[in-house]
């Protein structure tokens, strides 16, 4: 039987921080098991906002580099840079064309991300949902495993999908949106009640992978915690409570454990623990991202190859696509 097809992306739109981690990438390390599996550095989603291109380059470079440091396994899965496939922007075009204005409107992150540059936001932004419809049907995806903050977009792409096939004849699978249970919103250590990203402006809000355990000390130490005295897990102390879901993935106790270590400690204690805990976890990944950025060309080969690999597979939809609708 064929095996089910995995689609999901990150922007490489700064350092991969344990949001990112907890949140999709470690589950695509579990997925690789099973299905096969499609990931994605998703560089034309990062310029929707602007980016200096030496950096966006780098950071394109150093985020493949730490998902193979992750456990992305360059012989079971297919890792590639989506500017690299020029068929993801000419079916995002062709579905800015099939997208009601209304449904995108809709969108949360739009409206989250555009607070701030208002008019001078990119129209990039604001089609974004039609990008990422592009990148997940071109491949016959059935699920897609993200954090919390994309299910309205994968809802938007089985829209899309679902009025495209009703339009033109049955052509796209309907992808499932493929939520973890726990760490899917990891929340940003000086304000908890926003997310974890990877644009923050002040690097204090994030622990990124590459971080050093210095860092990861002083950055957990400073984590905005609130004036109780409890240690428990609770949504309505957003700021402990991301501590504890944090010390929970990084060293996979259960609820009860975990209250009952910390019970009459204090939170100098927890983001002790906590600490240790995030530097034992990251270090055989800063470990394997070293040894791998040492090898020189050794990437660049596997993302030339598997550029290779897709892009037929990528051109004939829009192949298809374009015939169904005229053109060409
Ligand atoms: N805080 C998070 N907690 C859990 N999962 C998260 N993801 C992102 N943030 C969290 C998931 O990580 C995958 C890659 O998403 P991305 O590249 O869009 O990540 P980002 O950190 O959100 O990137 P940016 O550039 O900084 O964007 P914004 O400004 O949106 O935050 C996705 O599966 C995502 O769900």
């Amino acid at each position: 039987m064929r095996k089910k097809t995995i689609f999901s992306g990150i922007q490489p739109s700064g350092n991969m921080h344990v949001g990112n981690y907890l949140g999709a990438v470690r589950q695509w390390v579990q997925l690789q098991e099973e299905y096969e599996c499609l990931f994605c550095v998703v560089d034309l989603h990062s310029i929707t906002v602007p980016q200096d291109p030496e950096k966006l380059r780098s950071h394109s470079r150093e985020l493949a580099a730490l998902l193979l440091a992750c456990g992305i396994d360059e012989k079971r899965s297919t890792l590639f840079v989506q500017s690299h496939i020029p068929a993801h922007s000419e079916l995002a075009w062709i579905f800015n064309c099939v997208a009601p204005l209304g449904w995108l409107k809709r969108m949360t992150q739009f409206k989250e991300k555009s607070i701030q540059q208002q008019s001078s936001a990119s129209a990039g932004l604001f089609v974004y949902p039609a990008l990422m419809a592009a990148d997940i049907l071109l491949y016959g995806t059935d699920l897609v495993p993200v954090g919390e903050d994309q299910k309205q977009h994968i809802e938007f792409t089985r829209d899309l999908a679902q009025k495209f096939n009703v339009t033109y004849g049955e052509l796209f699978k309907l992808p499932e949106p493929l939520i973890p249970k726990l760490g899917a919103r990891i929340m940003s250590l000086d304000d908890p009640n926003r997310k974890m990203d990877k644009s923050a402006d002040n690097p204090q809000r994030a622990i990124y992978l590459l971080d050093s355990p210095d860092a990861i000390r002083t950055k957990i130490s400073r984590a905005t915690t609130d004036s109780h005295r409890e240690i428990r897990f609770d949504p309505q102390r957003p700021g402990v409570n991301n501590l504890l879901v944090l010390y929970q993935l990084f060293t996979g106790r259960e609820t009860q454990e975990i209250e009952e270590r910390f019970l009459g400690k204090g939170y100098r204690e927890l983001k002790q623990d906590l600490a240790d805990a995030v530097i034992a976890g990251l270090a055989p990944i800063q470990e394997k991202y070293r040894t791998l950025t040492e090898e020189p060309g050794y990437l660049e080969k596997i993302l030339a190859r598997n550029a290779q690999k897709v892009a037929p597979v990528a051109e004939s939809v829009v192949k298809e696509v374009k015939r169904r609708m005229g053109l060409g």
